[in-house]
């Protein structure tokens, strides 16, 4: 069998060619970083989980017309997905105060925000990811006024349905992080939700006790990273098949 090509390899996934010309497939990793890759770690099964989460998420959005790159899961650690030229921006939605936001502007974490805000990153680890505005993109011509349009578009109505989802599950939605991309179609040109909507891009508080269910875990050595995910799996009914221990088999 002929070896795959591999475009890409990041913190937390690979990137393969896929089978056919405009797909690439996400190899899903268990490695675990946070603040600029200073904090690593490997966290047995979070690819696993964070792959089935983000099937869940972006199939969710495809089915309300939310267009995203997620094609279908092949395996555990791997889904194929359209490949696209990735906007170099971090787009963020805030509902509730967290984070750098509350150091930047000395609001105490969990106050909830008036509206919902979005927030852009340049995408530069060397830069450590810095915030820039709309005028920064349009200057250095990241994304054109209609791609913006567009981004917020789409980023509002992931905040919507993730929002949604998560309230069903007894989940706060504090904020996440998407990337979009660019799809070519003959001519045309669209924007897609692209790279991965998981607890590793979320900030997911339980609704009652405040606990945090996502990467704030490790960052803030919190507990098992895994146990939150699989929590966060649990409630949204999409447990990995393989995962917990295997009950006893009888043999006649
Ligand atoms: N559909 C897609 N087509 C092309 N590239 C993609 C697609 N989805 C995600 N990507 C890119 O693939 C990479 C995924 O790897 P990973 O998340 O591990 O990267 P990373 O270490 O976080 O680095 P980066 O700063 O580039 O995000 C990211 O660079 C992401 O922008
Ligand atoms: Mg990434």
């Amino acid at each position: 069998m002929a070896r795959r090509k591999k475009i890409y390899e990041g913190k937390a996934k690979i990137l393969y060619e896929g089978p056919e010309p405009g797909t690439i497939v996400q190899y899903f990793k268990d490695d675990a970083t946070a603040f600029n890759a200073q904090k690593k770690d490997v966290i047995e099964g979070k690819g696993v989980l964070n792959n089935r989460l983000s099937e869940f998420f972006m199939s969710g959005l495809n089915g309300i017309g939310v267009p995203t790159h997620f094609i279908r899961r092949l395996n555990m650690r791997e889904q194929l997905c359209r490949s696209c030229e990735i906007i170099p921006l971090e787009v963020i939605v805030r509902n509730v105060a967290a984070g750098s936001l509350s150091k930047r502007l000395g609001i105490e974490e969990g106050t909830p925000l008036p509206r919902p805000i979005v927030e852009y990153c340049y995408k530069d680890d060397a830069l450590g990811d810095p915030m820039v505005s709309e005028e920064h993109i349009a200057a250095f011509g990241w994304a054109s006024q209609q791609d913006m349009d567009d981004i917020v578009h789409l980023a509002l109505r992931v905040n919507d349905f993730l929002s949604g989802v998560m309230l069903g599950a007894g989940i706060r939605l504090v904020d996440f992080k998407i990337e979009i991309g660019r799809v070519y179609d003959g001519d045309f040109q669209r924007l897609v939700v692209a790279d991965e909507i998981s607890p590793d891009s979320c900030r997911l508080w339980d609704m009652e006790s405040g606990e945090h269910l996502d990467k704030d875990v490790f960052r803030r050595d919190l507990g098992s990273l895994t146990d939150a995910y699989t929590e966060v799996a649990r409630r949204l009914g999409v447990m990995p098949k393989s995962s917990g221990p295997s009950k006893p088999t009888l043999i006649n």
